[in-house]
């Protein structure tokens, strides 16, 4: 059985985690639309990189390293995508995220649902953000919920999340020999954390 230890986290990644916490006791709403400013910043600091770095990301999947994230509170991964790496259609339970991103490129994409059977839905894009280096991307639940992920480079992006601790929803494709044209899909519970 293996043991992790959390290496203590620098002054400038623990400035910016108690920054963000702050704004979570404001709320969603100030976690999500001051949050990504808070994170730009520190990674342009001298030092906020001493001791963070990401997991090597095969073509299986990303890769998730906490950089820092107090016993049940919110929760900063640093995380690495393997190029041409498409994340499927997903939802965090009403809670807000935001990620920058700090090397690579990675898309972003706003999703609707219809319902088109028995726990079966199809998906339309509503809105595609490219983020770039130094950019951010967020999902707001209050615009919506449903998002995907693709990673067209070899990507490195720091995660902030609300909470560590919690159940998403996935969208896996539906193995249907029926279907021609469109893409269905069944929602399915799954655990984000490691
Ligand atoms: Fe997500």
């Amino acid at each position: 059985m293996s043991r992790t230890v959390d290496a203590d986290p620098n002054p400038t990644v623990r400035r910016m985690y108690d920054e963000l916490g702050e704004l979570l006791e404001r709320g969603d709403e100030a976690f999500v639309e001051e949050g990504p400013d808070i994170v730009k910043n520190a990674i342009a600091e001298p030092g906020f990189f001493d001791g963070v770095s990401t997991a090597h990301a095969d073509q299986g999947g990303y890769t998730r390293e906490k950089v820092i994230g107090d016993p049940d509170g919110h929760v900063v991964r640093y995380m690495e995508w393997p190029p041409e790496y498409a994340l499927m259609p997903h939802e965090h339970h009403g809670r807000p995220c935001f990620e920058v991103l700090v090397e690579g490129q990675l898309v972003l994409s706003d999703l609707s649902a219809t319902t088109v059977g028995e726990n079966e839905y199809t998906f339309d894009v509503i809105e595609t953000t490219t983020a770039d280096p130094g950019e951010a991307a967020v999902v707001d639940p209050r615009e919506n919920e449903i998002h995907a992920v693709y990673s067209p480079v070899r990507s490195r992006s720091l995660h902030v999340y609300p909470d560590d601790n919690w159940e998403a929803y996935g969208y896996v494709p539906k193995d249907d020999s029926t279907s021609d044209a469109v893409d269905v899909y069944e929602r399915e519970s799954f655990q984000l954390r490691e």
